[in-house]
């Protein structure tokens, strides 16, 4: 009777450890305050994997300045295309930040984060911005969760392409390539100068085929959200072929969703409207280039840029690994202090929970760094406060593990 009891038991145990759901993820903690946001990141990533029964298996990798100090000096990018295959074979990635005074800023840039972007076709930059309970808005009167709105940057074209260069001399010509595991294409540039003089040039292009799938996660996110209107921003007046070619896209996309009024902003006047009216904005799709600039104002206006999650995700799980991480970058000043605010880091965290399906997990992380920052006891730096980059991870795991049911 009791080695029965005994067996049942065990039989439940096992069959909990065996149906325990567990993430492959790379960390990749990179420079400056990267190693020490992304640590609070995976220790609030550890609390909630405890409270939502789900495991992750960690691997870290070195890839920031002192390894391509190390190894890979004057190479264009911080890690190898064995590298790059190797963490394709993972369910997500968690990225600190990067960007180093010792290193040339493309080693970092273009050749890790976008090379990242590009290759895992990571078409969507996914920031959202949410006015947090304990937050203070720059912006007067606003009240929590007043601002709350979804940045939709599309993230692998536009001017981000990487097609460009610089001429002196009179006659100049070159073809240059664009290839894409989706397409190719190919400019050809004849420049005469005047002698003595330079040219500088970079290309910006958009296909139609990502415009319009990166519009169609705008509006299904809209969807999924209860939100009904989705504003698309653009500066078709000036630049009229390559965000005319995006307009036409939005409104082919919009029709499909009757539910949900399209509106089209100027990429100048968005940025007056944000300051002016931020809690107007529900989800705002944007070519790569404005996203960028639109996506750090609208965190300067939920409280800065340490409270900014960002998710470059490929939404086919099958089709690439999607990759997470806060938006700012590296801020080397404060590298090493302990005194960056790990808040965008472990929202980030949040947004790959959803990625991998793990909603409630998700709300749960939300929930807790919310609490947190409405106790007001915990506050970093930006907010005014003397805490602690782990000060806060630690809270934010603690309210967690008193979550759990
Ligand atoms: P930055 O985002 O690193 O920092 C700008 C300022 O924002 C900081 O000086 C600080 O005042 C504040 N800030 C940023 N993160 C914060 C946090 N977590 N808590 C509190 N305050 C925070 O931008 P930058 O100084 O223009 O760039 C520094 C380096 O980072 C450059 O090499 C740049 O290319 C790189 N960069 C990397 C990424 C990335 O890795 N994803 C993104 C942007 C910039
Ligand atoms: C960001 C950053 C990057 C970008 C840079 C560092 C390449 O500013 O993630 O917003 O421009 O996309
Ligand atoms: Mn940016």
């Amino acid at each position: 009777m009791f080695l029965g009891l005994d067996y049942t038991i065990s039989y439940f145990v096992y069959c909990e450890v065996i149906a325990m759901r567990t993430y492959r993820v790379a960390l990749i903690p990179g420079d400056g305050i990267g190693p020490e946001i992304l640590r609070e990141g995976k220790k609030v990533m550890d609390a909630v994997a405890e409270v939502a029964g789900i495991a992750w298996e960690w691997k870290t990798y070195p890839f920031g300045a002192e390894h391509w100090l190390k190894h890979r000096k004057g190479l264009p990018t911080l890690m190898s295309e064995e590298d790059m295959k190797e963490l394709g074979t993972h369910d997500a990635i968690y990225f600190g930040s990067v960007g180093d005074p010792r290193v040339p800023e493309y080693v970092g840039q273009a050749g890790a984060l976008l090379w990242m972007r590009f290759y895992f076709d990571q078409y969507i930059n996914l920031r959202p911005a949410k006015l947090l309970r304990g937050v203070e808005s720059p912006l007067k009167g606003k009240k929590p969760h007043e601002i709350d709105l979804y940045m939709v940057r599309e993230n692998s074209e536009d001017f981000y392409i990487g097609l460009g260069n610089r001429f002196s001399g009179t006659k100049n010509s070159e073809i240059l390539e664009l290839l894409r595991p989706l397409y190719k294409a190919r400019f050809r540039v004849d420049v005469d100068l005047e002698p003595g003089d330079e040219l500088g040039y970079q290309i910006g292009a958009m296909t139609g085929r990502n415009a319009e799938r990166t519009l169609r996660y705008g509006f299904e996110l809209a969807r999924r959200n209860k939100k009904n209107r989705v504003t698309v921003v653009h500066k078709a007046n000036v630049l009229t072929k390559i965000y005319g070619l995006w307009v036409e896209k939005a409104e082919a996309v919009a029709k499909e969703y009757p539910d949900i009024e399209l509106e089209f902003t100027i990429a100048d006047a968005t940025t007056m409207w944000l300051v002016r009216r931020p809690e107007w904005f529900q989800v705002i799709v944007a070519p790569n280039l404005f996203g960028d600039i639109i996506s750090d104002l609208a965190a300067a206006t939920v409280g800065g840029l340490g409270f900014a999650p960002g998710g470059n995700i490929n939404p086919d799980r099958k089709a690439g690994v999607s990759m997470f991480e806060p938006i700012h970058g590296s801020a080397p000043k404060y590298g090493g202090l302990n005194k960056a605010n790990p808040v965008g880091t472990i929202l980030a965290g949040k947004l790959m929970l959803e990625h991998l399906g793990e909603e409630r997990a998700a709300e749960l992380v939300e929930q807790a760094t919310e609490d947190v920052l409405a106790a007001g006891k915990v506050r970093t730096y930006d907010m005014g406060g003397t805490s602690s980059c782990s000060d806060m991870g630690d809270a934010i795991s603690e309210r967690l593990l008193q979550l759990k049911p």
